[in-house]
């Protein structure tokens, strides 16, 4: 098993990104979800990374830089845009799919010609990403921290439960709370004349419209508000992701023992299990995946979920719920 530290001083967080530059896996919070970093520019850490999430080798991760000036040696290019987002958005929940550079290497984009990059706003992570770059490191390249197709974990409790198992000595856990957001980050593809939003998160429709003046391309949209991912390969568009173990129905009306997911609002039926009542929407996504997992360890067999409605940040909780309910 690997180490554990939930006292992450700025010695702590050194001794991370030494590790890290020594091609070790560094599990580390994020404002989203808790992410497993690696070297990004170290082929054989970034391998490990797919072995312990058991994740196809095709599928392209994120990269993470502490500021804006560590930027320009991923990419190739960047539409006026796109600076516009990563102005306002970054440190943020936003991932922007830009063209890569020479040093976004296949074993990162997953062989594709663009890259994910993102400034997480954690200061944990941050300061990871701060001491790294120190170390002379590039950028930490992180998927969610869960094994393939399941709930991506928000604290670092949930890391360990995921991989605890496949990590080794020479990782590390950092432990710096529950994720305040809860979601994955918004993924926008700026590789064209407009923003495409790939994965909805909590950098929503509304706010990039508002930023960049442009309508945010969606040709992905069905039945009129919810997003459908299609061309572009993004693991977490896969259609059965963040799936408990429990099955999970939305919107029907929930059996005996089962367990129960919505808004404060709704009134918990007869005879079933309230796993969580947000009061907002901020703290559905907050919840959402730490009430699945409770879900989990109580043994339930199912999971019935009251979808909230409405634009913003419920599209990205439709959007995941949706995949959760194909299963594993
Ligand atoms: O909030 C987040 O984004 C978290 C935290 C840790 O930063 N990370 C995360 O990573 O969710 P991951 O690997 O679980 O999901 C990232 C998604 C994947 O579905 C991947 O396919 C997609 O981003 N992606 C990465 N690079 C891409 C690229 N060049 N083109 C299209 N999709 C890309
Ligand atoms: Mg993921």
């Amino acid at each position: 098993m690997s180490n554990w530290i939930s006292n992450c001083t700025a010695d702590a967080l050194h001794e991370a990104a030494a590790k890290l530059a020594r091609g070790a896996l560094v599990a580390f919070p994020t404002e989203t979800v808790y992410g497993l970093g690696a070297d990004a520019s170290n082929v054989e850490a970034v391998a490990r990374i797919y072995e312990v999430k058991g994740r196809p080798a095709d599928h392209p991760l994120i990269v993470h830089i502490a500021d804006f000036k560590y930027l320009e040696q991923w990419i190739s290019d960047i539409p006026e845009y796109a600076i516009a987002l990563a102005r306002e958005f970054w440190p943020g929940p936003m991932t922007l799919i830009l063209k890569r550079s020479d040093l976004a290497q296949d074993f990162i984009t997953g062989g594709q010609n663009t890259v994910g990059i993102r400034i997480p706003d954690n200061s944990v992570a941050l300061g990871l990403l701060e001491a790294f770059h120190k170390l002379g490191g590039a950028g930490i390249a992180a998927p969610s921290a869960n094994r393939f197709g399941q709930v991506s974990p928000t604290t670092a409790e949930a890391v360990k439960e995921e991989i605890g198992d496949y990590l080794s000595e020479i990782d590390l856990v950092l432990d710096g709370g529950p994720s305040e957001v809860g979601l994955e980050s918004t993924i926008i593809d700026c590789t064209g004349d407009l923003p495409r939003i790939l994965r909805p998160g909590a950098i929503t429709i509304a706010m990039i419209e508002e930023i960049t003046g442009l309508e945010v391309s969606k040709p992905s949209y069905k039945n009129s508000d919810d997003f459908k991912q299609e061309t572009i390969r993004v693991s977490g568009s896969l259609e059965n992701h963040y799936a408990p173990k429990a099955k999970v129905f939305l919107d029907q009306q929930p059996v005996d023992g089962s367990g129960f997911i919505a808004l404060e609002s709704i009134n918990t039926p007869d005879g079933v299990i309230r796993l969580a009542a947000p009061e907002s929407i901020e703290e559905f996504a907050r919840v959402l995946y730490s009430a699945l997992r409770e879900g989990d360890h109580q043994n339930l067999d199912c999971i019935y979920i009251a979808q909230p409605t409405g634009e913003g940040l419920a599209i990205a909780i439709r959007d995941r719920l949706s995949r959760s309910a194909k299963g594993r």
